[in-house]
């Protein structure tokens, strides 16, 4: 099955097709606090800006003559067929880039096939969200809460409402020092964002002698950052879940061994879009080692600074089985809402399967480390 995704004239569509552009409109679009807050990284955002640079380090050398007719760009992950090794990675309060938030993003994941997962701090509870996407692929980010009853019941609202993972993301047991965010003086999370799977959970809301948007804040920011989370708590997830259960936020190679060594059923190597250590490896530098001490055992995904169809090959290559965008479809959203995201989607793929084409191939299993090298 050839895939061509473009189902609209990029010469004659008026939306932005490169990321710089999309970043410069969503930058004119959006007030200063929630732009900076998408855009930005922790300390110095040298991470931000290496995971960037560690793309343009890998070149592609493309082979010929090798009748690229019938292409496929499908995955399979947990026994899931995907029809792409792109997904759209967890983005809480998504309300503070356009006011239809997560719903918008989710219909236009749906309708791409693209998978979508939802993240703990959503403007919208994962049900609602799960309503819009009909049977389409989507999996639950997990903050792990130090109420981890809270946690547990959370897993079990994403079992009953069709998410088919749950991702823990381990990097951010407590926020990264974001400059951006001090000079503004804005937290869309003190602000109430990122409430809706909190205030529609029931043992959450037990906590609480009176649920009031001002005690739900306050219990949430009490709670969600824990600093306590150690591998020992992956047990306590895995008995209150049969679904897959990912670590988001891995960048050592050891944290994947031990990883594997306590039955995690995927990774995703990530540094949270250079939002949490300033100064982290590069998620593409950080790969390589970390796909050796997995072999090929469980899935390997990866994230940060992901842009382009050529970064999609060069992760590939080097190991990943799928990636995850993250600010290129905020973007989307916040300057065109479901239009925007469909557009950065179809945009990402079409280039993803052009540059597969040119470069000789026409699956996803044929990407290795043959097709690159170092400069
Ligand atoms: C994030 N990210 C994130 N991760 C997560 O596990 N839960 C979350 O709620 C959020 N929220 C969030 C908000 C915003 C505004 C951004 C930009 C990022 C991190 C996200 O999942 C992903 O790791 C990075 O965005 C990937 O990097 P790029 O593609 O943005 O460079």
């Amino acid at each position: 099955e050839t895939l061509l995704f473009t189902k609209v004239d990029k010469s004659t569509e008026s939306l932005p097709i490169s990321y710089e552009d999309w970043e410069k409109k969503a930058r004119d679009m959006v007030p200063a606090g929630p732009f900076d807050y998408t855009a930005g990284g922790s300390v110095e955002e040298q991470t931000l800006a290496s995971n960037r640079a560690a793309f343009s380090r890998w070149a592609i050398v493309p082979r010929m003559l090798r009748d690229v007719t019938h292409r496929s760009m499908a995955i399979t992950l947990f026994n899931q067929q995907l029809k792409t090794p792109v997904m759209l990675a967890p983005v809480g309060m998504q309300k503070i880039s356009h006011p239809e938030g997560e719903l918008a993003t989710a219909r236009a994941a749906a309708a791409a096939g693209v998978p979508l997962v939802v993240s703990t701090v959503s403007s919208h509870s994962m049900e609602q969200i799960a309503e819009v996407m009909g049977d389409a692929p989507r999996w639950y980010q997990l903050y792990w809460s130090t109420d981890r009853e809270v946690s547990a019941s959370m897993v079990r609202r994403a079992e009953a409402a069709g998410y088919s993972a749950i991702v823990l993301t381990v990097d951010t047991i407590m926020l990264g020092w974001k400059r951006r965010d001090f000079k503004n003086g804005y937290s869309p999370l003190r602000e109430g964002y990122g409430m809706a799977n909190y205030i529609s959970d029931p043992v959450f809301c037990s906590r609480l002698a009176e649920v009031t948007p001002e005690n739900a804040v306050e219990e949430i920011l009490r709670t969600i950052y824990t600093p306590a989370l150690n591998w020992n708590d992956i047990a306590y997830l895995r008995e209150h879940t049969k679904l897959p259960i990912l670590v988001k936020g891995i960048l050592h190679p050891d944290d994947a061994k031990l990883a594997l060594e306590h039955g995690v059923d995927g990774i995703i190597v990530s540094n949270h879009g250079g939002r949490q250590v300033d100064g982290a490896i590069s998620s593409l530098d950080a790969l390589p080692a970390i796909a050796e001490v997995v072999k090929g055992q469980i899935p390997l995904l990866l994230d940060s600074g992901v842009r382009t169809g050529p970064d999609v090959v060069k992760a590939l290559a080097l190991g990943a089985n799928a990636v995850l965008i993250g600010r290129p479809f905020v973007y989307g959203l916040a300057v065109a809402g479901e239009q925007g995201v469909a557009s950065v989607i179809d945009t990402l793929l079409n280039e993803l399967d052009v540059t597969m084409a040119l470069s000789g191939s026409t699956s996803i299993a044929d990407l290795n480390r043959s097709i690159l090298t170092r400069l």
